[in-house]
């Protein structure tokens, strides 16, 4: 009887397989229902009084042997089922999909490197304003007509808080901090009570740009937009039409001869050939005044234009609401510019 345990454990010590059917084989034998154990515990009452203690000594080890036994090799199995799977590391790895560029940021990266090219740094402000930065400030007191060319959103009143309407708020932000000469950019969204259409939005873009130093002339404000207008399209023929900007005296609208050679041209210009890109002029020394900068000691210039309007020319979008809509079609078609 205990030769017969003997041969089991020697048995159980013996064994040995990575697959996992054979080991559940070897469980059923030893631990089954009908198993040999089961076999061994049911024989108990049989075995002589004197004998019972060490037969349960040898069947309880038996068992031990044969968990332990089952336990270690489910170790090993599990490791070396890594080798025997059909994991391939030779194959080529699933590609990342990289997203593209908003054509919006594509545009504003290339006017920032064109600036950044002769000096101008990038100046960051808060799309939530209040109404010295946004208004007061910049030569627009309350109840000036110009106001209501610019309704917004008003977040709070009394102070009165609002989306700023324009990236000129980020002018003042800057010179209360900074002292001059300075040269800045300042990219941002702006917001306006504006009906959504293909034309226009109540969100979108613009850049501003704010040089302050002494003996700053309006040549040298032609000159700047001149070299811009090259570099971003191509064309150097602008012209400058008076215009009227509270913050700004004189001031100037800026159309770009874009050309007649194309339909699309005479669409785009309405068959004159100039566009009209961005509005400008010297910094009134009234804003100069309102940051503590001394106007007979400095002088500059500011010019801001709309960003949208510019891919729409560039990449000759027919529908300004393209550009929030999410169309994942739209922004792959960018997906090689950077
Ligand atoms: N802030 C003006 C606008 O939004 C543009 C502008 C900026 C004009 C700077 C002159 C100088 O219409």
């Amino acid at each position: 009887m205990f030769e017969n345990i003997k041969n089991y454990l020697q048995e159980v010590e013996q064994f040995t397989s990575i697959k996992s059917d054979e080991i559940e084989l070897f469980r059923i034998k030893y631990l089954g229902k009908k198993g040999i154990l089961n076999d061994l515990f049911t024989q108990f009452k049989e075995v002589p009084n004197e004998q019972k203690k060490e037969y349960g000594q040898q069947i309880n080890k038996l068992k031990q042997a044969v968990t332990e036994k089952i336990e270690s090799l489910k170790e090993t199995f599990s490791g070396e089922n890594d080798k025997n799977s059909d994991l391939d590391l030779t194959r080529p790895g699933v590609p990342y999909s990289l997203g593209s560029r908003h054509p919006i940021h594509i545009i504003r990266n290339k006017i920032i490197d064109i600036f950044k090219k002769i000096g101008f740094s990038v100046a960051d402000g808060p799309e939530i304003e209040d109404d010295w930065h946004n208004f007061t400030a910049l030569n627009m007191p309350e109840y000036h007509p110009a106001r209501d060319m610019q309704d917004t959103f008003f977040i709070e009143l009394n102070p009165d808080r609002v989306l700023r309407t324009h990236t000129s708020s980020v002018q003042i932000q800057y010179m209360e901090q900074n002292n001059p000469p300075f040269r800045i950019l300042s990219p941002g969204r702006v917001y306006r009570n504006e009906d959504i259409s293909a034309r226009s939005h109540c969100m979108f873009h613009q850049i501003e740009g704010l040089y302050i130093d002494s003996n700053v002339s309006f040549a040298d404000l032609k000159h700047t937009l001149q070299y811009f207008t090259t570099e971003l399209f191509g064309k150097s023929e602008i012209r400058m039409r008076p215009s009227y900007f509270p913050f700004t005296e004189p001031s100037a609208e800026v159309d770009v001869y874009w050309g007649l050679e194309t339909e699309t041209d005479y669409r785009i210009t309405k068959g004159t050939g100039w566009l009209e890109i961005l509005g400008c002029g010297m910094v009134d020394p009234n804003v100069l005044k309102n940051v503590n900068i001394d106007p007979d000691k400095y002088s500059g210039f500011a010019f801001g234009m709309g960003i949208e309007r510019i891919v729409m020319l560039m990449y000759q979008f027919g529908d300004i609401r393209m550009f929030t809509e999410n169309d994942i079609r739209m922004l792959q078609q960018f997906s090689q510019e950077i």
